[in-house]
């Protein structure tokens, strides 16, 4: 039997999963681990640990899946996407990395725009606009304000890639985690070299740049030993995690577009040519399909909304981070026993199971949320905004909504949120016939429902959950011949389980409805621009 090992390096966990050449998963791991922010938006972490992740996973997934170690013959790799590993000329890890969701690298976004001379220019350049998440504003600020780290720099790897080096003792990238950097150009599939000497980067600080199903290394011995692989094994180049799901979802021929609801939502399509918007409102990368492009929306806002809800206000107090036991013990004794009674019951329903009550709850509530509206920015927002200073709100609560109102306007608004995405998709004549839905706000068949009413076009779900592992795991058994193309394998691997569409009310109801939610963000913009004085325990 030939296997295919796809390793995602997250930002919660470490996910590997095993696949045959039919695409059945066969045994799947994960290990956790944790974010450090030393100052308020900084997010960092220590690729040590994603190491000792991998490996753990790795052997775990092939314990359980009783396969022989001279069967796999390709692992794929994927992971966050942006993050900066700063190597030195011993390969050590000079100082912890910088993710994806770093917000610290503002002055260094204005300052890549006004060495290219604006805006225009830098997506001219490199397809993109800069933010703050993206790695050449990190490098940037390693050179102003660590200049002695910056100094022992010899290397530059994205998340995946630092595993690689460690999986074969190559410096490598691919072509779609390369992009994310914004010193690629994107069009021409190769290092911005323009770029790069504008802002004074040598180009031998990053890592060799391959198409995603490459093969780009063998494991070394002391690592197929450690992870009970054999050197035979390769590791083809993969792709950043968003390409990587594209491929696990079969986003691989024109006109079909991915929404996933994670605890963001990201929307992605494929082009066969690359197609930039020249405002910059969402990202143009290379695809993981060797020769062709991805359009890609990242909403912000998305299951973790849901998320919030339910810890803050459904299973509030007990879920908050405030002991409410020892409030009500001083403030409200008489509660006290009220309380303990409800962390009891509730103790008896779990997460998943809130969830889907939740989720009946709002079902009953007709589409429109009787007029609550819900503007899903906890976190600001990327797409389409590009605005951190961007906040949440509820609009048009009257005594008569119920928890299924305020639940349904949260999955109603990062709803309305992403067909604002593919608003701007479809503005840049990208034909969008199929839509797949995926990630685990998908599992909702209401979500699914109101996405469908909401973007005006059914949605299809697939019956592979795992998206960037499974299209990494794709992408090795392209890269090892076990398929001529990424497409051959994703038409034999990926199956459609069903279709949703919305009722024609429900599509003409929220087509009136988008307008009015578009125009409260606009008008409330200069509120969040004000410096919000929060005043936290
Ligand atoms: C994509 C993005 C995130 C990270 C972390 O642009 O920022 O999806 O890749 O998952």
């Amino acid at each position: 039997m030939a296997v295919f090992l796809g390793i995602d390096v997250g930002t919660s966990a470490t996910k590997v999963l095993a696949i045959n050449d039919q695409g059945t998963v066969l045994s799947e791991a994960s290990s956790s681990y944790g974010a450090r922010q030393p100052k308020p938006t900084w997010s960092e972490q220590d690729p040590e640990d994603w190491w000792l992740a991998t490996v753990q996973s790795v052997r775990q997934c092939m314990e359980r899946s009783g396969v022989k170690p001279g069967e796999v013959r390709a692992i794929g790799l994927t992971g966050q996407m942006h993050g900066a590993v700063f190597l030195d000329e011993a390969d050590r890890v000079i100082r912890p990395a910088i993710l994806w969701n770093d917000q610290r690298t503002t002055a260094e976004c204005d300052e890549l725009e006004l060495v290219c001379n604006g805006r225009q220019e830098l997506v001219r350049m490199v397809a993109n606009r800069a933010i703050t998440g993206f790695t050449a504003p990190k490098i940037l600020w390693l050179r102003n304000q660590e200049p002695r780290n910056f100094e022992m720099t010899r290397k530059i790897l994205l998340p995946k890639d630092e595993i690689r080096r460690r999986l074969t003792g190559e410096y490598a990238t691919d072509v779609s985690d390369a992009s994310g950097t914004l010193l690629f150009d994107v069009a021409r599939r190769r290092w911005s070299d323009e770029l790069l000497n504008l802002l004074d980067l040598d180009i031998a600080l990053m890592p060799r740049c391959y198409e995603s199903t490459e093969v780009t290394g063998h494991l070394t011995r002391q690592t197929a030993t450690l992870l009970g692989l054999t050197e035979e094994c390769v590791v083809v180049a993969g792709a950043g995690d968003c390409p990587a799901g594209a491929i696990g979802t079969g986003i691989v021929r024109g006109g079909v577009l991915s929404t996933s609801i994670g605890t963001s939502s990201v929307m992605m399509v494929h082009s066969d040519n690359c197609k930039v918007d020249p405002h910059g409102r969402i990202h143009t990368i290379c695809h993981a399909v060797p020769g062709k492009w991805l359009m890609m929306g990242v909403n912000l806002s998305g299951g973790g909304c849901v998320q919030w809800f339910r810890d803050q206000l459904v299973s509030a107090p007990l879920g908050s981070s405030v002991d409410s036991f020892a409030l009500a013990a001083r403030f409200a004794p008489h509660v006290l026993n009220a309380l303990q009674n409800c962390a009891a019951q509730r103790a008896t329903l779990s997460s998943e199971s809130l969830y889907q009550l939740l989720d009946a709850e709002a079902a009953v509530v007709p589409a429109g949320s009787d007029g609550l509206i819900f503007l899903p920015y906890l976190s600001g927002e990327r797409t389409p905004h590009f605005d951190a200073n961007a906040r949440a709100c509820f609009i048009g609560l009257t005594l008569a909504h119920t928890r299924g109102h305020l639940m349904r306007s949260i999955m109603e608004g990062v709803a309305f949120n992403m067909t604002g995405t593919l608003n701007i998709i479809r503005s840049l004549d990208v034909p969008v016939a199929e839509i797949r839905a995926s990630g685990g706000g998908s599992r909702s068949p209401l979500w699914r429902q109101i996405q469908a009413g909401a973007f005006g076009q059914g949605v299809v779900s697939i019956h592979a959950e795992q998206g960037p592992s499974y299209g990494s795991a794709i992408l090795a058994a392209v890269g090892a011949g076990a398929y001529s193309s990424v497409e051959e394998a994703c038409d034999a691997m990926i199956k459609i389980l069903h279709s949703t569409s919305g009722s024609d009310e429900e599509v003409s109801y929220y087509a009136r409805r988008l307008p009015a939610f578009e125009k409260l963000y606009h008008m409330l913009r200069e509120h969040f621009d004000q410096p919000q004085p929060i005043q936290c325990h």
